[in-house]
């Protein structure tokens, strides 16, 4: 692998759409060191901006009370479900048997819309080791794992080159900055599934296995990769450790300024025909309104028919809807998911039937095949859809999709990946019925080629 010199910069244009004068240490813990030309942050002037203080802090913190300082500060999982990191910290803490397990960050990242974990790996891949570090720590693993998304060519090219660096200084290794603890990363490179990132596919294709999801339980804090004690983390719930460690679960918690109960910020991200499609570091609770306004509202001509709060796998919202703080409990409560944070917009004069039809055939095509439903069943709605599209719809059709969302609900499938496909599916129809019913032969044409396809 070719190593990038510090500070180059990348090909990829860097999507944060503030500048270095609004990014401040105390209000954007997870951006506030990045240059605005968007260039990599080696070892030298990641540490110049106080990188690895968290770690140094946690080094010397028992671990116990690193997982309280996470459960005080409530830093919840960014992968999408929104679960306690520190309880999931916590789970693995049984027997006396150390090393316990293994750290694996999750970096797969092919949730369509969603690009927050790219950034952070690709301009400061310190930030991710360090909280790897802390994670490690704290639950007595010796070995972690990056598994990255494989079309991700320059974030492993910046992991690596930053994985060499903190093993030169001697903060990977043996005795990892003087504290006793010893802790290595490995980065593995997935070959591009989306079922990849469901965790426990991720762990069977990490062991070298086919990327099928297992049953749980045994959950992987129990018995994760090779049978051992294993947390699975998103990317960006890692990089919020380095400065809940620095400041203080206080400090971290604080950081959501009173908008949500959950704690720090969130890299939340707009996609679709607006002005200025790009990211945000913002508190955790920040409206859609908001977040809308900064990516300068809708392009001309278009007005926002629906919108996905995070990623494909969650479901359609209404305008309206724009002005719920966008947190895990909040849009929970609306028939959807804060999922990733990143907002898919939809266009009034976009084909939300063939839009779906696009979901639905990437989620399709992304299934692992082990259950029936989901390995038939999101086919078949494909199909469907795409009948509708066309205008070729059949009486009943509608129905029938109804009746595959049910089929694949939560609960009734081994892994997450066919809920998620029902969450958009079932939302559209139960919000724009009229536009499937269009596409029914005896009513005519559905219409519209979509703008914009999303995969
Ligand atoms: C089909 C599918 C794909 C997923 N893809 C990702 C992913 O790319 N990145 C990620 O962090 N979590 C992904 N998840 C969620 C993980 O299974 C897991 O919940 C997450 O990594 C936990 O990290 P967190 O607690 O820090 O959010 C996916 C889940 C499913 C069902
Ligand atoms: S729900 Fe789909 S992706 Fe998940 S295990 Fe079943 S077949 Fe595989």
């Amino acid at each position: 692998m070719n190593a990038i010199p510090p500070n180059s910069r990348l090909r990829y244009k860097s999507q944060l759409r503030q500048s270095a004068d609004e990014r401040r240490e105390h209000t954007h813990p997870l951006t506030w060191r990045l240059n605005d030309d968007g260039s990599r942050i080696g070892l030298d002037e990641y540490r110049r901006k106080n990188g690895y203080v968290g770690a140094q802090k946690a080094l010397a913190t028992d671990p116990a009370d690193v997982i309280e300082a996470m459960k005080t500060a409530n830093v919840r999982g960014r992968g999408g479900g929104g679960f306690s990191a520190g309880v999931k910290w916590s789970l693995t803490q049984v027997g006396d048997h150390l090393p316990r397990g293994y750290m694996v960050a999750n970096a797969d990242e092919m949730e369509p819309g969603t690009f927050k974990d790219r950034l952070l790996m690709e301009q400061q891949p310190h930030l991710l080791l360090e909280g790897m570090i802390i994670a490690g720590h704290a639950n007595r693993s010796k070995y972690g794992y990056i598994f990255l998304r494989g079309e991700y060519v320059d974030a492993a090219r910046s992991l690596a080159l930053a994985i060499e660096e903190a093993r030169d200084a001697g903060l990977l290794g043996d005795n990892v900055a003087g504290s006793g603890f010893d802790f290595d990363i490995a980065l593995h490179t997935g070959a591009g599934r989306y079922i990849c990132g469901e965790e426990t596919a991720l762990i069977n294709s990490l062991e070298g296995k086919r990327a099928n999801p297992r049953a749980k339980p045994p959950f992987p804090g129990q018995s994760g990769a090779w049978g051992k004690p294993t947390v699975v983390n998103n990317v960006e719930t890692l990089c919020n450790a380095p400065a809940m460690m620095q400041h203080g679960a206080d400090w971290y918690q604080e950081l959501s300024g009173g908008l949500s109960d959950d704690g720090g910020t969130k890299l939340y991200g707009v996609s679709g025909l607006v002005n200025k499609p790009g990211l945000w570091e913002l508190p955790i609770g920040t409206t859609g309104f908001d977040i809308l306004e900064r990516a300068g509202g809708m392009r001309e001509g278009h007005t926002l028919k629906t919108w996905l709060p995070g990623g494909a796998s969650t479901g359609f919202l209404l305008p309206e809807h724009l002005e719920l703080p966008l947190d895990f409990d909040t849009v929970g409560q609306y028939g959807s998911r804060l999922g990733t944070g990143l907002l898919t917009v939809v266009s009034q004069r976009q084909s939300l039937v063939a839009l779906l039809r696009n979901l639905e055939q990437f989620f399709a095509r992304e299934s692992c095949g082990w259950c029936t439903p989901c390995r038939d069943g999101l086919p078949w709605a494909a199909k469907i859809l795409q009948a509708l599209e066309h205008g070729e719809g059949r009486p009943g059709d509608i129905e029938l999709l109804q009746e595959h969302a049910t089929h694949i609900g939560p609960g009734l499938t081994f892994c997450a990946h066919a809920p998620g496909a029902a969450m958009p599916l079932e939302s559209a129809i139960r919000h724009f019925r009229a536009d499937f019913e269009a596409g029914i032969a005896t009513h005519g044409s559905a219409a519209a080629t979509p703008d914009q396809e999303v995969s």
